[in-house]
């Protein structure tokens, strides 16, 4: 223990990676670099980033980035459809390995077999698929705006895909439309079963439960809010609500609890998404200096997924934060 009370053996046991963020901190200003990070990044990671929030508005952000250089911490597809968004920026994956399995549970063969087998219907894809599957869409959605996308859409028939729960729930919502979906899942929110929120609901009687589109059927049934990561995070802060019940990452929670510190939250324990949490600060590091791996795609695929995801902004954040969605 040092005069002050604090533990040193702690602090040297922290000390390499204090080292770590203080040369990424300094590169990213001698770079004129961007950091971006997915609401479910480690704490530390989210504390070297400029920026933090869910998939819609990292896009954005990445879009309207002053800077030539974005470092993105985040799943493969994030990093791909900020350099579509941004074809003349360097944008550099922080680490390449942290491919999210949703994404690869679509072809863009599987999505044309889809297409000739409904020749009638749209095609509204999630942007967590990748860039050669965008090139066969009409427009993108993301969790905080499928619904909307959806209805803003005159065909009656619309192709939702890969993640068959998203589909399910936007099909509740618009029942005018039929909906065709995919076998695709996330497997951080599929694994979310009924009886731990209803465990939960036991324990926290009074709790408010707000969901992530990607849950089961039977666990949005449970939700009084079905809502995207940011519209978690900003119907947490805004509503007068003292307790709640979250099902999502277990780093939106965390987030939750560290901005909320007077309102209690609860999460899914088991519910860590091990493909995001895969950057770690070394990885921010190493791609601050040598700027690899820098996302490199054929010039006709860039321009192909530009179309789906620039329709998908004009259509910006469409969730309803007043509770009337579910
Ligand atoms: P949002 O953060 O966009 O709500 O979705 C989470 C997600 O799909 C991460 O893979």
């Amino acid at each position: 223990m040092s005069d002050l009370g604090i533990d040193t053996e702690l602090l040297d046991d922290r000390l390499p990676e204090l080292k770590v963020v203080e040369r990424i901190l300094e590169l990213k200003g001698k770079r004129h670099a961007l950091v971006l990070a997915h609401n479910y990044q480690s704490p530390e990671i989210q504390f070297v980033a400029d920026y933090i929030g869910d998939t819609l508005s990292l896009s954005m952000v990445a879009r309207d980035a002053e800077q030539p250089i974005i470092v993105f911490c985040g799943p493969d597809f994030m990093v791909e459809t900020a350099k579509i968004l941004a074809p003349d920026k360097t944008v550099i994956y922080a680490n390449a390995w942290a491919r999210c399995p949703l994404a690869t549970m679509i072809t863009p063969e599987d999505l044309r077999m889809l297409k000739q087998a409904h020749p009638n219907a749209s095609v509204v894809g999630y942007v967590n698929t990748s860039p050669e599957c965008k090139c066969e869409m009409d427009i993108c959605c993301a969790s905080a705006n499928a619904v909307r996308i959806t209805q803003s859409l005159e065909a009656g028939e619309i192709i939702l895909v890969p993640d068959a729960n998203l589909a399910s729930y936007v099909s509740r919502l618009v029942p005018d439309k039929t909906i065709i979906s995919w076998h695709g899942f996330c497997a951080v929110h599929h694994m979310i079963r009924k009886t731990d929120v209803l465990d939960l609901i036991h324990d926290h009687p009074r709790a408010t439960v707000i969901v992530h589109p990607e849950c089961r059927p039977e666990v949005v049934d449970l939700a009084a809010m079905v809502l995207s990561t940011d519209g978690m995070m900003m119907h947490a802060a805004a509503s007068q609500d003292r307790e709640f019940i979250v099902a999502t990452e277990l780093e939106v929670v965390n987030r939750m609890i560290e901005y909320n510190p007077d309102k209690e939250f609860y999460g899914i324990e088991k519910a860590y998404c091990r493909t995001q949490k895969r950057v770690k600060l070394e990885n921010v590091l190493q791609a601050l200096e040598t700027l690899e791996p820098a996302v490199n795609l054929q010039p006709e695929v860039l321009e192909g997924a530009r179309r789906p995801i620039e329709r998908m902004l004009e259509v910006g954040r469409a969730e309803s934060l007043t509770g009337d969605e579910r």
